[in-house]
Formats: C-alpha cells, sequence, structure tokens
C-alpha cells in the first residue's frame, strides 16, 4: 500500500475514468478503533483489537495510551495487543494527537479521572479546534486546566478527585458525551450524560463490551426529537476483552458514491458497519435514487454489518432532514458530491458542526465545488447544492486545509467530472483512510501524485 505522498506541494490528480468494477473492503472504523485503544488502556488485562484502522489518527491514539502507561503492541495488520493496568499515570511529555479531534477528547476524559497532569496538542487543524465543550464539563467535575482562548490545544489538564453530575449537552456530540463518560468512570458517585439527540453509541456499546454496567433510557430532547439518558453508576470495572473493529461507513462512502456516480459502475463494499446511528447517508442516497442495497447483513462484535452493493443511478436532489445530522455529520461533504451529479436542489441544514470539524467543512465545500463548476449556495448552518443532472465540468486544483474528507470527496468528483480535479495536501488522507489511492485504484479509478 502506497499512502499518498506528504511532501511539500504534493498533489492528487483524479481523472474521468471508465466504469468502477469490483469488491473491496473499507478500512476499520475511526470511531471504534479510538475507542479500543482508549478503553483497553483503561481496563485491567489484555485487549486484543481486530481490524483496527491504522491511520495516523488512531496511530497518535496508540501512542498516547503508551504515554499514559499501557503497553500496546502491534501484533500483525490491524492486529494489536493491549495491555491495561486499570488506570492511567502521568505521561511524562506532551501528548500530541496529531489531526484527531476524537483522540484528544476522549483521551482528556479518560485522564482526568486520575490524579495526574498531562499536556496535549496537535497539529495546526487540531490546535484551532474548540476544546470548551469538553473541558467546561470536565471543571464542573473538578478537573482543571490551562490552554489558550476558548481552551484551544496546546493546553495542560489537570485530574483526580472528580464528582459525578448530570451534564446536558448543548449539541449532538458523541465526542463530548463520551469525555463525560469516560471521566464518570472515575468520579465519585458516577455521571449521567443526557443527548439532546441521539448520536453515536460505540463508546455506550463498548463500555458495556469491557464490563461496565450502564442505564439507558430514552427521554424528550430537543425540537420534539427523541434524546437518551445514559447513567454510569460509580465503581465501574473494566476486564480487558476482544474487539473486532467493522469496515468504516465514513470512509466507505467515498467508493459507494464513486460506483453511483461514474457510468457503468458496479461496487462492492464489504463489512461495513450499520450502526443506525451511523447510517444516514445510505438512507439519503437511497432517497435521492441510488441503486444501492445491503447484503449479507450480519451482527460482528455486537455491531450490524453488512456489504453495500451500488450501480451508477441517476440521481434527484432531496432536502435532508436535519435531524439526520447526527448520524451523517462526517458524510455531508461526499454527500455534496452526489448532490451536484444529481438532478435539482438538494438542501443541506442544521450542520453548523460541520464548520468546527478538521476544517470549516461548508465554507471549503462550497468553495470548492463552485471552482469545479457546480451551483452552491452556502449558509451559515448549511448549504444547498444545485446539480444540473449531468457529469459537473470539474477542472480545478481544491485547497483542502489539510482536510481528509475534503481530499477525498473532489478525488471522488474528479473521476466523473469533465476534466481532472485534483487537491493539495493528499498525505491527509492517511489520518483515516490510508489506502484510499490503491482501493479507488483496484476498482479501476485514476487518481496519481504529481
Ligand atoms: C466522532 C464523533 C463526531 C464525528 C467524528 C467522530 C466520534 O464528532 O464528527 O469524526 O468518534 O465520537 P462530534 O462528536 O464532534 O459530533
Amino acid at each position: 500500500m502506497t499512502a499518498p505522498s506528504t511532501a511539500p506541494g504534493a498533489v492528487l490528480k483524479a481523472k474521468r475514468s471508465g466504469a468502477l468494477n469490483g469488491v473491496v473492503r473499507a478500512p476499520g472504523d475511526k470511531s471504534i478503533s479510538h475507542r479500543s485503544m482508549i478503553l483497553g488502556a483503561l481496563a485491567s488485562g489484555t485487549t486484543t483489537v481486530e481490524g483496527l484502522l491504522e491511520g495516523d489518527d488512531v496511530r497518535r491514539t496508540a501512542a498516547a495510551m503508551a504515554a499514559f502507561g499501557a503497553r500496546v503492541e502491534r501484533e500483525s495488520e490491524g492486529r494489536w495487543r493491549i495491555e491495561g493496568f486499570g488506570g492511567f499515570t502521568e505521561p511524562t511529555d506532551v501528548v500530541d494527537c496529531g489531526n484527531a479531534g476524537t483522540g484528544v477528547r476522549l483521551i482528556m476524559g479518560a485522564a482526568a479521572g486520575f490524579p495526574l497532569c498531562a499536556t496535549f496538542t496537535g497539529d495546526s487543524s487540531l490546535r484551532g479546534r474548540p476544546m470548551g465543550r469538553v473541558l467546561e464539563p470536565l471543571a464542573r467535575m473538578g478537573a482543571t486546566w490551562m490552554g489558550r482562548d476558548k481552551g484551544r490545544l496546546p493546553l495542560t489538564l489537570k485530574g483526580g478527585n472528580l464528582r459525578g453530575f448530570s451534564y446536558r449537552l448543548p449539541m449532538a456530540s458523541a465526542q463530548v458525551k463520551s469525555a463525560v463518560l469516560l471521566a464518570g468512570l472515575h468520579a465519585e458517585g458516577g455521571v449521567e450524560v443526557i443527548e439532546p439527540e441521539r448520536s453515536r453509541d460505540h463508546t455506550e456499546l463498548m463500555l458495556t463490551a469491557f464490563g461496565a454496567k450502564l442505564e439507558i433510557a430514552d427521554v424528550a430532547g430537543a425540537n420534539g426529537h427523541t434524546g437518551r439518558s445514559i447513567r454510569l453508576p460509580a465503581g465501574q470495572k473494566l476486564t480487558g476483552t476482544h474487539v473486532p473493529v467493522p469496515g468504516d461507513p465514513s470512509s466507505a462512502a467515498f467508493p459507494i458514491v464513486a460506483g453511483l456516480v461514474v457510468p457503468g459502475s458496479e461496487v462492492t463494499v464489504e463489512g461495513v458497519l450499520l450502526n443506525s446511528l451511523r447510517t444516514g447517508l445510505f438512507d439519503t442516497l437511497v432517497e435521492m435514487g441510488a441503486d444501492l442495497t445491503i447484503k449479507n447483513e450480519r451482527i460482528a462484535g455486537g455491531e450490524r454489518v453488512g456489504d453495500i452493493v451500488v450501480r451508477h443511478s441517476p440521481l434527484k436532489g432531496v432536502v435532508v432532514p436535519p435531524e439526520r445530522a447526527p448520524s451523517m455529520i462526517d458524510e455531508y461533504p461526499i454527500l455534496a458530491v452526489a448532490a451536484a451529479f444529481a438532478e435539482g436542489e438538494t438542501v443541506m441544514r442544521g450542520i453548523g458542526e460541520m464548520r468546527v470539524k478538521e476544517s470549516d467543512r461548508i465554507a471549503l465545500m462550497a468553495a470548492g465545488l463552485q471552482a469545479c463548476g457546480v451551483e452552491v449556495e452556502e449558509e451559515p448552518e448549511g448549504f444547498t447544492v444545485r446539480g444540473a443532472g449531468k457529469a459537473p465540468k470539474g477542472g480545478a486544483t481544491v485547497t483542502t486545509h489539510g482536510d481528509h474528507r475534503i481530499a477525498m470527496s473532489h478525488l471522488v468528483l474528479g473521476l466523473a467530472a469533465a476534466e481532472p480535479v485534483t487537491v493539495d495536501e493528499p498525505g491527509m488522507i492517511a489520518t483515516s483512510f490510508p489506502g484510499f489511492v490503491d482501493l479507488m485504484g483496484r476498482l479501476g479509478g485514476d487518481i496519481s501524485g504529481n
């Protein structure tokens, strides 16, 4: 596998390709991979992980867990072993989480439970992202911190002697929910997190697999949604276990949309996680007229998994229900690409959270698509893409601000656009999908570097 170049000035270019065909496997789910490392390090005993995503983000989390005292070993491709000692010890150096928002936020939550002092940093994108959303509840539990304006990295966190509380999340964020739950493992009296809208529940499922007893109930949420109360009573003990990591639906999204927009294609992506809190994109694509079917549905490691088969399809624009956002928040960039090929307007609203991801994804998708000849209207909390029912012109060099999903989305566009599409900083694709170029090449996609 050749990961995209990280050399300064490196680019990747996608050219109009013949029909994409074949059967591929998506890389391991990023959310589950991070959590397997963190829970493995918090637990007592051995955790084995199979199918781990070996992207840069998760490797940073693995290194961080070693810095907090766990023994972390790579046995073979995707197979890792973590010896946890039932707690974190103080790292002797700065913990650098790279590009990973999930990594740093969950690790800060986990670390806050212990009497230690740790300094966290990350790359320029992560240093610009808001950490206050995690620090605020951790401070209410008794942790202290000092950092840059509004809790930007680098920052130093001091944990220990936490008191439990009941926390109502101000936004649908699985990262914030998870940080509070992980801190709550060592808080006096336990914790309760109330989410106004349901967000991905991998932390809850994995805590249960490691032996924790959670009390989960539906509650009235925001704007008529059903929310959830998740209570983690005090005195939990986590024991190492085996974690099989399913394929990441957020990565599978790229070959799937490529198969839908490149004429004549038929693409199968095997072993994709189908947790209903992650499948909003697939529901939306079906509403747009995609020929998308799920085969071999099964349960693996407590999660629903299946193979997704897509065939090239004429698509039509839709209004995406805002309440679907938490189940597809990372997929709006690639959905916007599908929308660029569709006939009519695709309206995406209630997605202000996209502006605080690895980049301002609304602004960058609007700019990139417009440069490729697509009509896009940007709003504060969303955007509308007006597709012409045919391949866009393409022919642009797109600025990705180092955002892996912005890069992959525009490369998929380039596989079916009239003229090639080039993206900068392609090395960042390896944060979530190190084998992206090879995998697309195996399907017949023409993506190459300079
Ligand atoms: C993630 C939660 C989401 C998502 C991110 C992964 C997780 O972020 O965008 O890529 O693993 O918990 P938010 O919690 O900020 O919505």
